[in-house]
């Protein structure tokens, strides 16, 4: 069961728990070893060791160097930094993104267009949710501007999956810069940065176990942009501030752990997300799945549409007096009534009430048994 107590998470794309072990490893940098990464004494150098280690770890995992690994706030403050940064020091004018990015993206896109700086188009969506790939091509070959291509690698609602390569490929042909926000996947899939033609990638520990508020953002080598934030020398004069040292040692080892464990967590929740959808589809006449469901998707999200009647226009409502954690959509627009962006760009459908269940290791079938015979009562 659930290590909530009572509760059933099934919101782990909005977060997750912290893995002891990470807290473990992060406890230390809390007590003893409190010194600031830029002291030059003995505690000083311990911290700046500590964070250093991490950032190795980091750059090993994702196959990239060391000197490429920046750690951030978390996904937001990544985004903000490479779209802005795109713009103001890489000579990029026209943006091409999606209409089902992430908040981070999306209102970081339309502030710069709308202070005029740069132009701003939307590729087009195929049915299924995924990007129209002649679309884009056709985007990048008319415009007469540098382009930025901000395209995410998983979708948070309904967990599509870009091909990083193909779009990266594309970008290079017509001389663009290509940021993809992959928050959803650090963590949870295999990197190969070396070899994957993308210049700005991002991730937040929260999302894989590991602690809330540190995430990094990834600026290949060959990209030079100027410091974000101004003040002290910290991240190779990038970003000023004291580093946030326990969580980045936090990062570190989650995403060690993640990776350690990817085989077998990534087919357990998978097989978890298949059980749920099987099971909603043999209790719900009606149901329907976002996206590609089992395509190139997520395995930890599973996005249903229930069809709308009195009762399923509660759902989330009662969902939650059961103690059952789920979501209309991404964290950052559940309780907003104007319900999920993405869902409106894909499946425009007013009929229809949509919650996202997404998994982690720590769920199981007996879980989704219970959610689902409690669907059953509520619809
Ligand atoms: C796809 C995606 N991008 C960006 C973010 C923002 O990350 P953070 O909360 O670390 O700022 C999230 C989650 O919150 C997300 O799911």
């Amino acid at each position: 069961m659930s290590n909530q107590s009572a509760r059933i998470y099934f919101d782990n794309a909005a977060t997750t728990s912290l893995d002891p072990v990470v807290l473990e490893a992060m406890m230390p940098y809390f007590t003893d070893k409190f010194g600031n990464p830029s002291s030059i004494y003995s505690y000083g150098r311990e911290s700046r060791l500590a964070i250093e280690t991490a950032r190795k770890t980091v750059a090993k995992i994702l196959n990239a160097h060391p000197a490429e690994i920046f750690f951030t706030s978390g996904g937001t403050e990544s985004s903000n930094t490479a779209i802005t940064a795109a713009i103001r020091d890489l000579g990029c004018r026209h943006i091409i993104t999606s209409p089902i990015e992430h908040h981070a993206t999306s209102h970081t896109v339309e502030h710069v267009f709308h202070s005029g700086e740069a132009a701003l188009s939307e590729v087009k969506l195929l049915p299924n949710g995924h990007v129209d790939m002649e679309d884009l091509e056709r985007l990048l070959a008319n415009s007469s501007e540098k382009c930025l291509v901000t395209l995410m690698h998983a979708n948070n609602e309904i967990g599509n999956m870009l091909d990083l390569h193909a779009v990266g490929n594309l970008c290079k042909m017509y001389g663009a810069i290509f940021h993809s926000d992959t928050v959803q996947t650090v963590g949870h899939f295999p990197f190969d940065l070396r070899n994957t033609p993308v210049h700005f990638i991002t991730g937040a520990g929260h999302k894989f176990h590991g602690p809330k508020g540190v995430g990094i953002l990834y600026i290949n080598e060959n990209v030079k942009i100027k410091p974000y934030i101004h003040g002290g020398a910290q991240e190779r004069n990038m970003r000023a501030g004291t580093e946030n040292l326990y969580g980045i040692v936090g990062f570190a080892k989650a995403l060690e752990l993640a990776t350690a464990q990817f085989e077998e967590h990534s087919s357990y929740i998978k097989g978890l997300k298949i059980y749920m959808m099987e099971k909603v589809k043999s209790v719900v006449r009606g149901v329907t799945f976002n996206g590609d469901t089992l395509g190139r998707s997520l395995y930890t999200v599973l996005s249903v549409s229930f069809p709308k009647t009195e009762k399923s226009e509660m759902i989330l409502f009662n969902l939650d007096m059961n103690n059952i954690c789920v979501s209309g959509g991404s964290a950052c627009t559940s309780g907003a009534d104007q319900g999920s962006h993405v869902i409106r760009a894909i499946n425009n459908n007013p009929n229809q009430v949509t919650v996202r269940f997404s998994f982690s290791k720590h769920n199981t079938k007996e879980e989704i048994d219970f959610v689902v015979e409690k669907l059953k009562e509520m619809i």
